[in-house]
């Protein structure tokens, strides 16, 4: 028999086909149901890509209206998961709160196992309107803080602010957390909305199927890369030594943060309105501390480009923007649950409304059949 062909990291394999969102290499863009990504950062609200994402469509004024009011109804915890993830050790990571609160979640629901398109969409939503108050709390509690409920009066962005340091900066500040959310919010099969597919397919339940997900984003491979930027920034510390720590890290052969991707070679699409969301934050702060750091970050990039041509990906801009809005370094991937929860959800939906289990199968280069030894 001839040697099967193998995809290691399934690069390159097309699975299954998506109606969601498309990244053309070739042109470096990326499309949400069709509409440019860099168009609906510049002149939609994350409530309505959240919107688009799961009904294929934009909202019009009144379903906006509607969508809005539903998900500011559910931003509230109960006392029995707000006690439940107080009772976590503070040593954990706020993923692993996170990842606790959503199967969590899915323990208290009866419908749980209803996995009908309505129940869907109604525990989509629970999610995404709980899943902030969950990671506000939980910086809060690190700092020694109470929690601050949420406020049904505010945006989906200004109520994280609000929940997060008891108001809300200025509307600049929130723009640009916003625009990093509509980025964030989906990217066809990427490792986590493929790990919420696989776990769909074999007709388990929602929650389970996030559960799963929010493990595959923690990676630094994947949306842990937003953090790990923070933290080699932070290493670094000095514009001047970027280029030589570049070469040191390079040539101990260490993955540098933030930069390369599986499918864009030629750059990320979503960096360049990224990166002016933090020169505009960088801009507005008018601090020496604050220069230094972004004078730093792009030293680093353009070291990066010009020793190993590898372009930054997403989460280069977005760690350093999270660090000047005021987030804890381990606050930035559930931020990117945050988001990202709508993508995730969008493709557990489309995935059973035409699913095959995902199975794939391996070439086995173990020993061959041998006997079991009998007993000694
Ligand atoms: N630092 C150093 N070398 C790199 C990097 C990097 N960040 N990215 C790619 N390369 C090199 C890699 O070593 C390899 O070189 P060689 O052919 O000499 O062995 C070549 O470029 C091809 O890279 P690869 O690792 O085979 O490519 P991949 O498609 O398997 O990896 C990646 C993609 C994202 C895992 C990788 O670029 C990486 O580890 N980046 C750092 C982590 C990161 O920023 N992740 C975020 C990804 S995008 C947004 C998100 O998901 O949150």
């Amino acid at each position: 028999a001839t040697a099967p062909e193998i995809h290691r990291g399934l690069a390159g394999v097309v699975v299954d086909t998506t109606e969601i969102s498309t990244v053309i290499q070739e042109t470096n863009s990326l499309t949400y149901r069709g509409y440019p990504v860099q168009d609906l950062a510049a002149r939609r609200r994350f409530e309505e890509v959240a919107y688009l994402l799961w009904y294929g469509e934009l909202p019009d004024e009144r379903q906006l209206a509607g969508f809005k009011a539903r998900e500011r109804a559910l931003r509230p915890l109960d006392r029995t998961t707000s006690e439940l993830l107080a009772r976590l050790p503070e040593t954990c990571h706020p993923m692993d709160v996170l990842r606790t609160a959503v199967s969590y979640f899915g323990a208290e629901d009866p419908t749980e196992d209803d996995d009908s398109p309505a129940a869907n969409r109604a525990k989509s939503l629970t999610l995404l309107a709980k899943l902030p108050t969950v990671v506000a709390a939980d910086q809060r509690r690190r700092r020694g803080l109470a929690p601050i409920p949420p406020d049904p009066g505010l945006g989906y962005a200004e109520n994280f602010f609000h929940m997060c340091f008891g108001s809300v900066p200025d509307p600049d500040v929130v723009r640009c957390f916003d625009i990093s959310l509509t980025l964030y919010a989906e990217h066809s099969f990427n490792a986590s909305t493929f790990t919420a597919r696989v776990v769909t397919s074999t007709l388990s339940d929602l929650y389970s199927a996030v559960t799963a997900a929010i493990g595959a984003l923690k990676g630094p491979l994947h949306g842990g890369a937003n953090e790990a930027v923070m933290h080699m920034l932070t290493e670094i510390g000095d514009p001047q030594r970027a280029e030589q720590w570049l070469d040191e890290a390079l040539a101990a052969k260490r993955k540098i943060m933030g930069f390369g991707h599986r499918v864009y070679k030629y750059g990320d699409s979503r960096v360049p309105i990224m990166q002016d969301a933090l020169d505009r934050l960088v801009a507005r702060a008018a601090d020496p501390d604050v220069t230094r750091k972004a004078a730093l970050h792009a030293a680093l990039r353009h070291a990066m480009l010009s020793r190993k041509g590898i372009h930054p990906n997403l989460d280069y801009p977005a760690g350093l923007a999270y660090h000047l809005m005021g987030f804890d370094t381990p606050a930035f991937t559930p931020i990117f649950v945050m988001s990202r929860i709508t993508g995730w959800t969008a493709h557990i939906t489309e995935q059973l409304g035409h699913n095959a289990l995902i199975r794939p199968l391996a070439a086995y280069d173990g020993p061959g059949q041998r006997p079991v030894p009998s007993d000694a």
